[in-house]
């Protein structure tokens, strides 16, 4: 059972398995520790960080809804200089490999991101555009190709580490923003942040997130997201990270057998903080039952219909 590998490689980042866990949901890495073994993780991807710390919006930002959730926090979170000084020296102690995600209102700010965070001991940077560029008028980067594109290219040029960009499913076609990526330099995208959604209270006719709208996510965007991996891998030449309602073993195979290198944990880590190593060990017990020795064996390994 142990000479099965679950090693991945993406470009030039090695994982020991594909296990990660999605950014927002496991807080700064450590807040898990008394759960599993963190060691035991493919990779830990931060909450989204600033340049300067953001307090987010106002409560209600989290409201449950059927099969998932919607969650407006505003990208909350301690800032980059913060992070390094009260969290780093930590996560650095773990076996594990660390992707910090970035977030920005300009393209300047996640250079500058970028830059400070270069010389430290992280493995790979993983860029959330899901935000608005507050600069020109708030649209999201992340729906806009131009920006993808040219944020991409700034952050590459300023890292000798692989840049991982965070796509939105909140478009037409997910695969142009990949393919912009991909040219740009990118070494993977992850696919995909949450899709725009909304809830209504009937008894005081307002919406329940303070925000109006937030980003829906759980097993309600399962099918939804694996749509768009298979749209991006069917498109482009570029490693994909899966993300969207991955509860258990079974849906993160979903992924991989699409194609996805790896894939990541997000809301079930608050339904039960421990299921991203019974992901690892389900994926392993898979592997030994149908014959496998080798994780890469059924990556990509989806037979379409024709
Ligand atoms: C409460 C919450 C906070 C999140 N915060 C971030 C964030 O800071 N940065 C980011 O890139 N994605 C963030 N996400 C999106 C997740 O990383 C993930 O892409 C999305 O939730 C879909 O996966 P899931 O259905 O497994 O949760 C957040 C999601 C949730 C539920």
């Amino acid at each position: 059972m142990n000479d099965i590998n679950l090693k991945i490689k993406i470009g030039g980042l090695e994982l020991k398995n594909p296990v990660m866990v999605a950014s927002g949901t496991f807080g700064y890495g450590l807040e898990s520790k008394d759960f599993f073994d963190l060691n035991r993780l493919g990779a830990i991807i931060t909450k989204s960080l600033s340049l300067k710390p953001r307090i987010g919006n106002p409560p209600q930002r989290i409201v449950e809804t059927p099969s998932g959730m919607l969650n407006a926090i505003g990208l909350a979170n301690i800032g980059v200089e913060n992070f390094i000084k009260e969290k780093l020296p930590e996560l650095k102690k773990l076996d594990t490999k660390i992707i910090v995600n970035i977030a920005a209102s300009s393209v300047d700010e996640y250079v500058e991101c970028v830059k400070i965070l270069n010389y430290e001991d992280i493995d790979a940077f993983e860029i959330n555009v899901s935000c608005p560029n507050v600069k020109e008028g708030g649209l999201e980067f992340g729906r806009d190709l131009k920006k993808v594109g040219e944020i991409t290219n700034k952050v590459v040029a300023s890292t000798n580490k692989p840049v991982i960009i965070k796509l939105t499913p909140n478009v037409t076609y997910i695969s142009q923003f990949a393919k912009v990526a991909k040219e740009e330099g990118a070494t993977a995208v992850s696919a995909i942040n949450t899709f725009v959604g909304m809830a209504v209270n009937i008894f005081t006719r307002r919406p329940k997130l303070s925000h109006n709208t937030g980003g829906l996510s759980g097993p309600a965007i399962k099918p939804l997201a694996l749509a768009k991996v298979y749209e991006i891998l069917q498109n482009v030449d570029i490693p994909v990270i899966g993300i969207g309602g991955i509860t258990n073993s079974e849906d993160a195979l979903e992924f991989l057998i699409t194609g996805a290198k790896a894939i990541q944990v997000g809301t079930h880590n608050f339904v039960d903080p421990s299921a991203p190593v019974k992901i690892i060990d389900g994926i392993r017990d898979y592997l030994q039952k149908f014959g496998f020795n080798d994780i890469n064996q059924i990556i990509g390994s989806l037979q379409v219909n024709q």
